[in-house]
């Protein structure tokens, strides 16, 4: 059991303690270099609140030592062969359904729409689909808000269309995995009605109701409770006011999602992305959120939710009951999780979860989304480092830039349109080369880029609308705006580009969020017939990665590790090796040696730069062994 008489290196010895510690000082943007050094490692933690002035109080000790006394097992350490799995050789298309493709010509994308596009998705190479919610909902957070979790939201379309498109993703050798939202539900979902109308039924103990708040804070801001007069009582909301926390201490509401889960299998759906699924257990007696904590990372309370008491518990649940039974797949999404816990969340031997999505590489060390910096990929190589390191060989990787809550990844690292095409296809090559499983956001593959919105009436999001209602309480509209246009998700959420007509090719009358005159330079159908594009990019190499196992199993061995600017690895198995060779700068640099022969992608400057890697270009070599 670990005290206030420990020292900090203790603390770093300790898995979660480790991750917890590299994400306090990323938030404060410091790298965990400084715990390695003997004199602060050998500090003991009953001397922090005075050395830090306060800052680590004894809350913050308290709160820490709390998490980690609570977790006894460590990742294994061993190196048995890795063993193959579909998921592990697939690559993934994330659909986002509101803003994918409308068929039906309301503005909003549809199922009949995805259906339309599915021989596209096969055309580009990809193996599985990934879809947003779908599912009734009254849309305060864009379907991630559910009404009812067996049926489809009326502007997405029916059931039998959702049958169709199950077909025709099968039929065409592709698989689907669908957005299990289960940390919370809508407030208009009947379980929730009858926790309010009928608090004595069975209903009335679906959620988290209190009779005087705390103070944890909303991910979407304000308190993270709503009064409910008809109760007399509080209920909990991490996200938006219409978003319920469920009650998972309640056995029966753990049967009601097992059933749904089993039941969307059971139609032959092959696995669920967990929305927020470390959040589901929340610490007895739902204590305070410490105020240094709740300060540095924006939120009051994460402490004593994103890795909470039960949370192994209910995951293993999950996967024996539910996820099992069908071999069904399981990635969970996990803000705030670092290396060490992915491996106790997803250690192959711990029966828990596939894979996560870890986020500590979207934002560089002291940045936030909605900082208006310029990313410094030279942050990505070492992340990547660190991660292959940490991954061992019983943990599999996501490899992702982009999702429907992120802004353009091309755009935070280098807004200048003469690099959009080349920076577009070196994060092509890493995310395909690199060990773990890639995870393609829509119109990724075309390069698209951050919207011009030109006001706070053209955004959507239910996030966004809230941050600029409260930044206007201190800074002008100016200054506001700009902070959202900095980091509002729905840079992601615009329609997909299919061709330069009138919105975009995406609809035949006005979509649901804006669509700007991008679509002339960047759109699918251009980019289709045009072997240069990056379309043509992501084509290439999605097809050497499925036809080069080195690529999917084969061991990584990373070179020059601490050089600048630049990435080197290698990716071999027994009978051939790549050399992946990416120049993350807008520096033209110097090759230590000529190219070498095999088969080869350049991204960029086609063959005539011998000797130089040009501004972020990558070339990707295969060296065949006999
Ligand atoms: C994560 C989802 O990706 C995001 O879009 C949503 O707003 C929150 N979870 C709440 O469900």
């Amino acid at each position: 059991m670990l005290t206030i008489n420990n020292r900090i290196k203790d603390i770093y010895a300790h898995p979660v303690g480790r991750d917890i510690i590299k994400k306090t000082l990323l938030q404060m943007g410091y790298k965990d270099t400084i715990v390695k050094n003997p004199i602060i490692g050998n500090i003991k933690l009953k001397a922090l609140p005075t050395l830090t002035i306060g800052k680590v109080n004894g809350g913050f000790l308290s709160a820490l030592l709390e998490l980690l006394n609570s977790e006894h097992d460590t990742p294994r350490i061993d190196t048995s062969p890795v063993s193959p799995a579909w998921w592990k050789e697939a690559v993934f298309y994330q659909i986002y359904p509101r803003s994918f493709k409308d068929n039906n010509s309301d503005g909003i994308g549809d199922l009949c729409g995805i259906l339309e596009k599915l021989d596209y998705l096969k055309m580009l190479g990809v193996d599985a689909i990934w879809l947003s919610p779908i599912y009734d909902s009254p849309n305060d957070d864009n379907g991630y808000d559910i009404r009812d979790y067996r049926k489809i939201m009326t502007e997405f379309g029916t059931m039998e269309d959702f049958d169709k498109l199950l077909e025709g993703i099968h039929s065409r050798g592709l698989r689907l995995i669908m957005d299990l939202v289960v940390n919370h539900t809508s407030d208009e979902h009947e379980w929730f009605k009858k926790a309010i109308s009928e608090p004595d039924s069975q209903y009335g103990d679906y959620y988290i109701f209190r009779n005087e708040p705390n103070n944890w804070t909303s991910f979407f801001g304000g308190s993270a409770w709503n009064f409910y007069e008809k109760r007399g009582q509080y209920a909990l909301h991490l996200f938006s006011k219409k978003q319920m926390d469920l009650n998972w201490e309640n056995p029966t509401v753990r049967n009601e999602v097992k059933e749904m889960v089993r039941w969307w299998l059971q139609k032959g759906v092959d696995g669920f992305r967990m929305d927020v699924v470390n959040y589901i257990s929340k610490r007895d007696g739902l204590p305070d959120g410490n105020e240094h904590i709740g300060t540095l990372m924006g939120f009051y309370g994460v402490e004593h939710y994103f890795y909470g008491p039960r949370l192994h518990q209910y995951l293993r649940e999950l996967k024996s009951e539910a996820f099992a039974p069908f071999n069904a797949f399981s990635v969970g999404e996990t803000p705030g999780i670092g290396m060490k816990m992915r491996k106790l969340l997803t250690d192959d031997y711990r029966g828990e979860l596939d894979m996560v999505f870890l986020f500590d590489h979207l934002e560089t060390p002291g940045h936030v989304r909605f900082d208006d910096y310029k990313y410094d990929l030279n942050y990505y190589k070492e992340y990547m480092i660190n991660m292959i390191e940490n991954l061992g060989c019983h943990s599999h990787a996501s490899l992702f830039y982009e999702n429907h809550d992120n802004t353009r990844m091309i755009s935070k690292v280098d807004p200048d349109p003469q690099f959009r095409i080349v920076l577009a296809k070196l994060l092509a090559t890493i995310q395909l080369t690199f060990p773990g499983t890639p995870f393609i956001y829509q119109g990724q593959e075309l390069g698209m880029v951050n919207k011009k919105f030109t006001s706070i009436d053209a955004l959507r999001d239910v996030e966004s609308l809230n941050l600029y209602a409260e930044l206007r309480k201190t800074i002008s509209e100016a200054e506001a705006f700009k902070k959202i246009m900095a980091g509002t998700r729905d840079h992601a959420r615009t329609p997909m580009q299919w061709t330069s007509d009138k919105y975009a090719g995406f609809s035949d009358t006005e979509p649901w969020i804006g669509t700007d005159n991008d679509c002339k330079i960047c759109n699918a159908e251009a980019q289709i017939s045009d072997e240069g594009s990056v379309w043509s990019f992501y084509r290439i190499l999605i097809e050497l990665r499925r036809t080069h196992t080195a690529l999917i199993y084969g061991n990584i061995n990373i070179v020059n590790k601490k050089k600048r600017d630049l990435f080197t690895y290698y990716r071999a198995d027994k009978s051939e090796t790549f050399y992946i060779e990416c120049n993350l700068s807008r520096k033209v640099i110097k090759r230590k040696s000529k190219l070498q022969s095999g088969i080869r992608l350049i991204s960029n400057y086609a063959e005539a730069q011998e000797l130089q890697l040009m501004p972020y270009e990558v070339a990707v070599w295969m060296i065949k062994k006999d």
